[in-house]
């Protein structure tokens, strides 16, 4: 009997959704399609990344379209579309422009793909993640946005930098919402097992924290015309994988709380297991008074944020 792939759709066909595809594609996790508004442009790197097929050894279709049809009955429903920041602007300057794009997207994505998982990046994230829970109107537990692991990869890269060690061992996550805010979760960061508060001092564990705070803005301000495309798509390749594999991951992303942690009715970045229901869990873990208080303004800047949203859909 034939075993049907996974079906990956991705939104948006920038910097982004294409890279993401790139990733997907190497990891052979499914069969891929790129949507995008502009025509030519999702079919062009569809065309040009089949092309490297036989040389990565992958099979796989991966397939451009401006045709929401071609959408139909996907497994993972990623959501890239709208527009990046420019030099001094924040993520949350994105969130008039970017709500209407995402609305209608997955207005369009759900009405062809019921079943899916959505993966939310644009940012605003864990605003525009609440944005498709609302417009879908799918369960909590198939909408989750895309952040932690981008910012735990950060956080991981820095820390490898500064020890001159493997990047394999360093293990962090980050919590709190996608701004300046989240929480890097230093007391739980490990280095082959070891705490990495024994590893470094805490002025430069600080400053790597600060770095990581700023992780986005940094290659924002390197790139002017872009935001960060290879770190965020290899974060959502990787939540990919755990849905299509049902892997179960232990990861942090943007979840919808419903009273964990003790915040309910909005999305921000907590620890969740990840498979092929889409959030599984989310796993709640014992704050310091610090650190609740760090994550509970974090929370209360999406909060703000939400706030900005027209009340009707
Ligand atoms: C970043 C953007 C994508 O952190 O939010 O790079």
């Amino acid at each position: 009997m034939a075993v049907r792939r996974a079906k990956i759709t991705i939104i948006g066909a920038g910097m982004t959704g294409a890279t993401t595809a790139h990733w997907c594609a190497a990891s052979e996790l499914g069969e891929i399609v790129l949507y995008d508004v502009i025509e030519g442009l999702p079919q062009g790197k569809a065309l040009d990344l089949s092309e490297a097929t036989p040389i990565a050894r992958t099979d796989q279709r991966i397939t451009g379209t401006c045709d929401w049809e071609d959408t139909a009955r996907s497994d993972v429903v990623i959501i890239t579309a709208g527009s990046p920041r420019k030099p001094g602007m924040s993520r949350k300057d994105l969130l008039a422009t970017n709500h209407r794009v995402v609305e209608e997207v997955a207005r369009q994505a759900v009405l062809r793909s019921p079943d899916a998982i959505f993966v939310v990046l644009t940012n605003p994230v864990d605003v525009m993640a609440y944005v498709v829970l609302r417009v879908t109107g799918l369960p909590p537990e198939r909408v989750v946005g895309q952040a932690g692991i981008l910012d735990a990869t950060r956080f991981r890269a820095f820390v490898a930098m500064e020890l001159g060690v493997s990047v394999r061992d360093v293990h962090a996550i980050v919590l709190g919402g996608h701004g300046d805010g989240m929480l890097p979760m230093v007391r739980l960061a490990q280095v082959g097992g070891v705490p990495l508060t024994e590893l470094l001092e805490r002025s430069k564990i600080d400053a790597l924290v600060e770095r990581t705070r700023r992780g986005g803005g940094e290659i924002v301000e390197l790139l002017k015309a872009s935001s960060a495309f290879y770190a965020p798509g290899a974060a959502l390749a990787e939540m990919v994988a755990a849905i299509v594999r049902d892997q179960h991951r232990v990861l942090p992303a943007p979840a919808y709380l419903r009273g964990e942690y003790g915040i309910s009715g909005l999305y921000t970045g907590v620890p969740i297991v990840l498979g092929a229901g889409g959030v599984e869990r989310i796993l709640e873990i014992l704050l310091t008074a610090e650190e609740q208080t760090l994550f509970l303004r974090s929370a209360d800047e999406v909060r703000g944020e939400m706030a900005e949203l027209p009340t009707t859909v």
